[in-house]
């Protein structure tokens, strides 16, 4: 599985410090939403899901967790902890999220409405589906 991270260009100056994401310019798709977690519970994993369609970009603007991906083959573990530094999801990935500083603010930028259909909640669904996929290459 592939790690793809985007590192934005950080316009700082000795006012502080700004990044810009424009969709289709430095963000690979359409942005029709954007989400943010932060005051995460201490120990707490989220996440435990999968997307059949959504492609999201991931950046920890402040603080720092960890993403677990899971492409039902191989799994990885993504530090995230820097304001600039955007994780790019895309395709059958089972993802959870953990090890939230307690300044942790996660934010996502996605390239669909909510939806609940284009979810994968249940991992034997997932791997299943994942199946599916190799067969019909
Ligand atoms: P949930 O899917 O449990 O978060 P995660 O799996 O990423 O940890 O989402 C928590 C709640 O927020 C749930 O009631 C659905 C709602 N929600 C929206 O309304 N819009 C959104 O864009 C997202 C991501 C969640």
């Amino acid at each position: 599985m592939e790690i793809i991270k985007y590192t934005f260009d950080i316009h700082g100056d000795d006012r502080g410090q700004l990044v810009a994401l424009e969709e289709l310019k430095n963000v690979p798709f359409d942005v029709k939403r954007v989400y943010y977690m932060w005051d995460t519970v201490e120990g707490v994993r989220r996440g435990f899901h999968a997307h059949k369609e959504l492609k999201q970009i991931l950046i920890c603007v402040h603080g720092s967790c960890k993403i677990h991906l899971d492409d039902g083959r191989e799994t990885k573990e993504v530090l995230l902890n820097k304001a600039n530094e955007g994780l790019y999801i895309e395709g059958l990935i089972w993802r959870e999220m953990y090890d939230f500083s307690p300044d942790a603010v996660l934010m996502v930028l996605a390239s669909e409405y909510y939806d609940e259909s284009d979810y994968i909640r249940n991992y034997d669904e997932f791997r299943a589906a994942v199946n599916n996929t190799k067969g019909s290459c």
